[in-house]
């Protein structure tokens, strides 16, 4: 059950298509010449996000896909990663791009990177369709991002609320009506 709300359009599906392909240039120069870029997305929530993307990279690229647990306490202090569903792929020597809808607290983007760091890929970044930056409690930083946005519940383009909405063209910003 879920309180009753609205969504006001927050970012358009042409402006986060529009920076889509900008960030995809930029990935372009950073990878030039890889054998081939190892596009990792996360579940669920990228999985919008990874298809406009990779569709808009000019690389050999292949597609794989990573789910790790969720912690609901930020208190949490083990660095353990609990993998749900882990790589096809073997990616040591690899050059990887792991792709994110959205970085929040940023524990889960924070865990995916000690992952596969110990890994040993020859290149690993990062990049996030959207940011919160005031609600970090890690370090960690992606190195592309498409938007910043202030601490606002969005759904669309991936994100979910109470999985609903993930496929809202633009993302959204909830507004509760009561
Ligand atoms: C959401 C979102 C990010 C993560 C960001 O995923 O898709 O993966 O939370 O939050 P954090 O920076 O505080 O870790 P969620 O766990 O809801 O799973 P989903 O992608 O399947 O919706
Ligand atoms: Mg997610
Ligand atoms: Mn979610």
């Amino acid at each position: 059950t879920t309180r009753a709300y609205v969504i006001d359009e927050m970012i358009s599906a042409k402006s986060i298509a529009a920076r889509v392909e900008a960030l995809a240039k930029e990935i372009g120069k950073e990878f030039e010449g890889t054998e081939q870029l190892v596009v990792v997305g996360l579940l669920r929530g990228s999985f919008v996000f990874i298809a406009d993307l990779a569709r808009e990279l000019k690389l050999p690229v292949e597609v794989d896909f990573l789910e790790v647990s969720s912690y609901g306490n930020a208190m949490e202090t083990s660095r353990e990663v609990r993998i749900l569903k882990d790589l096809r792929a073997a990616i040591e020597g690899r050059d990887v791009l792991v792709v994110e809808d959205i970085v929040d607290t940023g524990h889960t983007l924070s865990h995916v990177v000690n992952l596969l760091a110990s890994r040993n890929p020859r290149k690993l970044k990062t990049i996030a369709l959207l940011d919160k930056p005031s609600r970090r409690e890690t370090e960690i930083r992606a190195d592309w991002t498409g938007f910043e946005i202030p601490d606002e519940f969005v759904v669309g383009y991936g994100i979910d609320y109470a999985q609903r909405d993930r496929n809202l063209p633009h993302i959204g910003k909830v507004r509760f009506s009561e």
